[in-house]
């Protein structure tokens, strides 16, 4: 969208908002597709002729983000920030490049596109209830924050979600693993449905925990029940049987909340056979673990540490309270964080362990992968670990039969990895894998070529070249 001089269409603008009489009122429109198919949908209500200036000029500043617009409809920018009206609005590009922009919002405009987000996502913010987090209609998070708590003025912040979400295939062209450690996470996630790992996904602000929480979770076998409890849904998954869940802020007299506890208090009466939480804070990461320890397997959950032994030491701590004889339900700990690499913005996953055990007050862990920041490269440590062994006895096979299974899974990934596919092929594939339809790797390349729309990648990026080098399969 190139910037339009609204103001001297005001007069038609006004003229189409009067005749729609408020037809549109709890539309929030954010892609260029809604755009085009709102735009449709006017022309066909409105019995006069109007500018296409004038239209674009109603459908963006009335029901859409205004001088926002032309940030969130560009796919190459993962953030767009708000700091006040002396400040310019500023975007993150996906290179991690912060840039400050030529569009200045005053505090008036800020508040218009506050209330606009908040009315779509049915919450109130003002000066009493000043701080708001929701969603636009395409899934990307928004923030936002009154002026009684930010001075500079009211503040929106909007993380943007590709229309698409990230997959496993994109994890691993972008280097953020490697296809031994996904399929390693594969085998652990799915636990060949005798026992899936109990996984924390641990990182910084930003360091794309929720975005692996998701992509793991494609690896959660359909016809399971998938309950996810999140504050802002961010999860999207291609299972049929998944029920979201979100929390509910107080109310304006400050009842009413529904806390992230309160909501897994209340999966654990709905049968789950998997529950993923987004963000565990406070008091729900004791009922996460009470889950754990009595029975439910396959949790996947996201927290906020700089490392593992951290993320032990916040668990252990107030306010999550989870006592020690509860933690060795936890299989593995996932932790990432973001790199300048080559002068770019890179996802790393850069550390995977398990609790092997408990020394005096202090938990043991062994280390299963690791990042070397000399060469780069995460390298697998120990490959026979714990959860191996366990899942050796439960399921029966021995562990060479299990690192053969985890090499076989290492193909698929690679042979995934060469294509375009989607998020509902990659969920159809894996499904698949489940069934065992692909007894041999022609069957899957086969079935792949003759997907509809899949082109082959032919310019691999660094990153992958460099991660197949540095992985051979196990023998
Ligand atoms: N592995 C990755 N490679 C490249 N970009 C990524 C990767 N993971 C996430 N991103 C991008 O980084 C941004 C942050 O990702 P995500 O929301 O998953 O992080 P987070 O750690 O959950 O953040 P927060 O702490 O704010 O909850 C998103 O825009 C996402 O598209
Ligand atoms: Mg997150």
């Amino acid at each position: 969208m190139s910037l339009i001089n609204c103001e001297k269409h005001e007069e038609e603008i006004e003229e189409i908002e009067a005749a729609l009489e408020g037809k549109y009122g709890d539309v929030l429109v954010t892609t260029k597709a809604e755009v085009l198919d709102i735009k449709e949908r006017i022309k066909e209500d409105l019995k006069f002729a109007v500018s296409e200036a004038a239209l674009d000029c109603f459908i963006y500043n009335r029901l859409g983000m205004g001088k926002l617009a032309p940030y969130l409809m560009d796919d190459d920018l993962e953030e767009v920030m708000t700091i006040g009206s002396e400040s310019p609005v500023y975007i993150l590009n996906r290179k991690g490049k912060n840039i400050a922009t030529e569009t200045y919002l005053s505090e008036e405009e800020t508040r218009e596109l506050i209330q606009r987000v908040a009315k779509y996502s049915s919450r109130v913010v003002d000066s009493v209830n000043p701080l708001f987090d929701g969603r636009l209609p395409d899934g990307s998070r928004v923030n936002a924050t009154y002026s009684k708590v930010s001075p500079k003025g009211s503040t929106i912040t909007i993380r943007k979600f590709g229309l698409e979400p990230l997959t496993v295939l994109h994890l691993l062209r972008y280097g953020t693993m490697s296809p031994t450690l996904c399929a390693f996470l594969w085998l652990a996630t799915e636990g060949l449905d005798k026992k899936p790992a109990n996984i924390l996904i641990i990182g910084g602000t930003a360091s794309g925990k929720t975005t692996t929480l998701n992509a793991l979770s494609s690896f959660i076998p359909e016809g399971k029940r998938i309950i996810s409890i999140e504050d802002t849904m961010e999860i999207n998954i291609r299972h049929k049987h998944w029920v979201p869940m979100e929390t509910a802020p107080p109310d304006q007299e400050g009842r009413n909340e529904v806390t992230m506890d309160a909501l897994l208090k209340n999966t654990l009466r709905m049968r789950p056979d998997r529950i993923i939480v987004g963000e565990v804070r406070a008091k729900e990461a004791n009922t996460l673990f009470t889950a754990m320890n009595t029975g439910h397997d396959g949790c996947l959950a996201t927290i906020h540490a700089n490392n593992a032994r951290e993320a032990l030491a916040r668990l252990q701590g107030h306010p999550m309270n989870v006592p020690d004889i509860m933690i060795p339900a936890l299989n593995l700990i996932v932790a990432q964080k973001s790199i300048m690499h080559k002068g770019e913005m890179k996802r790393i996953i850069f550390e995977v362990a398990e609790i092997s055990g408990k020394e005096k007050d202090t938990f043991l862990l062994n280390k299963l992968f690791g990042y070397d920041p000399k060469t780069g490269k995460i390298k697998s440590k120990i490959i026979n670990g714990k959860i191996i062994r366990e899942l050796s006895g439960f399921s029966g096979l021995s562990i060479r039969e299990l690192d053969k299974e985890m090499a076989r899974r290492e193909l698929v990934l690679e042979l995934m990895m060469d294509y375009n596919l989607t998020q509902k092929d990659i969920h159809m594939f894996i499904q698949d894998y489940y069934k065992n339809k692909y007894d041999t790797l022609e069957a899957l390349h086969d079935e792949i070529k003759s997907l509809k729309g899949v082109r082959k990648i032919e310019e691999k990026s660094d990153s992958i070249n460099d991660w197949t080098e540095s992985f051979s399969v196990i023998e």
